[in-house]
């Protein structure tokens, strides 16, 4: 690697890894490759993972020798893709801790989770001038099905700020719940800060208040130990691409309670038990919510993936992903200009900056020319650049495989960046 790295960050790179990166690297073929000559390096982890070895071999074993369709079919491949299907709906169970399977409902990720949860069971309980509060951090698809559901309904959308760290102001939160607040939905994780909220006590606090709370914890699942019975919340929705899954494929998890008493979201296939032109009698939980031929290969595939972070461990992967944060937050400090936008006390391995002088998207292009994969932009998130007064910012977001190495090009090549573009 011909990369000039800056001595000093060199020096800091002392601390063996909690993970034996080296090996996980192996797995993953992706990382293996160049761009623009330059091995890649791929810090763009919260938009989405890499893919290990054992999720790319199962989706090609299950269209190269058990493609079929699920819960139809007496034959024998029908009963081999049903058992595997049903077998990763109980790894996702485990995995979160729900108490039953009949609270895992397979959808095309976090997106369509919230949707559902919007349309279904939102919806029919709101009223014109009743509330939803979400926060000033969610990322547009905890946003906007709820600013859809307002116009159809009438309801109010209240907001929770948060402070120049990037936390939410938990003292707003409690003076914004009232008797006409019908459901909370609080990021667990934030996709432009890295922002760990305290979901816990969020819960209890609309608890208190009988209001339902639905977490989405599309940037949660990767990082952290998540344990929805712990944690009491009502739903908690998350995808499988950024837990080394596959795309196309997530999990909604819902209180079996509350998802029995909501209607379908959508009508379809599998979703029945007997349809006549007069009357349609619904299935049961789970399938209810799984109208039409689902992404059979991509919900193996993230029980294989589920497997492989379980086996890894996410309190070694966070431990590892604290270090590479710590790292790269050090090593910001020899660049002027660098401004972090992000610095709550609890966060997950996002490293979101700005850069006097150069917009996010230059940066990018010389990043990606030196073979750095960041992303640069709102990050789907324009509510939180608001606040922050910018248009954009550069996020490294980093996973169990990168190093300290890869840290080291990434600071190389804004050093870089400064002597071109400033
Ligand atoms: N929400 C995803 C991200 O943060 C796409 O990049």
């Amino acid at each position: 690697m011909s990369r000039a790295i800056d001595s000093t960050a060199a020096r800091l790179r002392q601390v063996p890894p909690a993970l034996d990166v080296e090996r996980l690297r192996a797995e993953f073929p992706i990382l293996k490759q160049k761009v623009h000559g330059k091995p890649l390096v791929y810090l763009d982890n919260a938009a989405t993972t890499q893919k290990p070895q054992s999720v790319i071999d199962v989706l090609g074993r299950y269209y190269g020798e058990i493609n079929s369709n699920i819960h139809r079919g007496i034959h024998t491949l029908s009963q081999r893709a049903t058992h595997d299907y049903e077998e990763a709906r109980a790894k996702v169970q485990r995995f979160i801790s729900a108490h039953s399977s009949k609270e895992i409902v397979f959808v095309r990720g976090t997106t369509e989770a919230i949707n559902l949860v919007a349309q279904s069971y939102a919806r029919p309980r709101l009223r014109s001038g009743d509330d939803i509060i979400i926060s000033e951090m969610e990322h547009h698809s905890n946003i906007v099905p709820w600013q859809l559901l307002c116009e159809q309904t009438g309801a109010i959308l209240k907001v929770i700020p948060i402070n120049d760290a990037g936390e939410l102001i938990i003292e707003e939160y409690k003076n914004l719940l009232g008797d006409r607040t019908k459901i909370v939905n609080i990021a667990h994780v934030s996709n432009a800060l890295g922002t760990i909220n305290p979901i816990k006590a969020i819960i209890e606090i609309a608890h208190a208040h009988n209001v339902p709370v639905l977490v989405d914890g599309a940037q949660g699942v990767p990082h952290l130990r998540v344990d929805v019975q712990d944690l009491d919340c009502d739903f908690y929705a998350f995808s499988g691409h950024k837990l080394f899954g596959p795309t196309g494929v997530g999990v909604l998890f819902g209180k079996a309670a509350l998802l029995d008493a909501m209607p379908p979201y959508q009508g379809g296939g599998d979703m029945i038990k007997a349809v006549t032109f007069k009357k349609t009698i619904y299935n049961d939980l789970p399938y209810k919510f799984e109208a039409g031929t689902p992404h059979i290969a991509g919900v193996i595939a993230l029980g294989t993936a589920i497997d492989y972070v379980s086996g890894i461990g996410l309190d070694a992967i966070a431990t590892h992903e604290h270090d590479l944060l710590d790292y790269a937050i050090n090593a910001a400090t020899e660049i002027p200009g660098l401004r972090l936008i992000g610095t709550a006390r609890q966060k997950t391995s996002i490293f979101s900056f700005v850069m006097d002088g150069i917009h996010p998207h230059d940066l990018g292009t010389v990043l990606d020319n030196e073979g750095v994969a960041i992303r640069t932009g709102h990050h789907c998130a324009m509510p939180v650049m608001e606040h922050f007064g910018v248009p954009a910012t550069a996020r490294a977001s980093f996973a169990l495989y990168n190093t300290r190495r890869e840290i080291d090009y990434l600071i190389a090549g804004i050093k870089k960046a400064c002597q071109v573009l400033m």
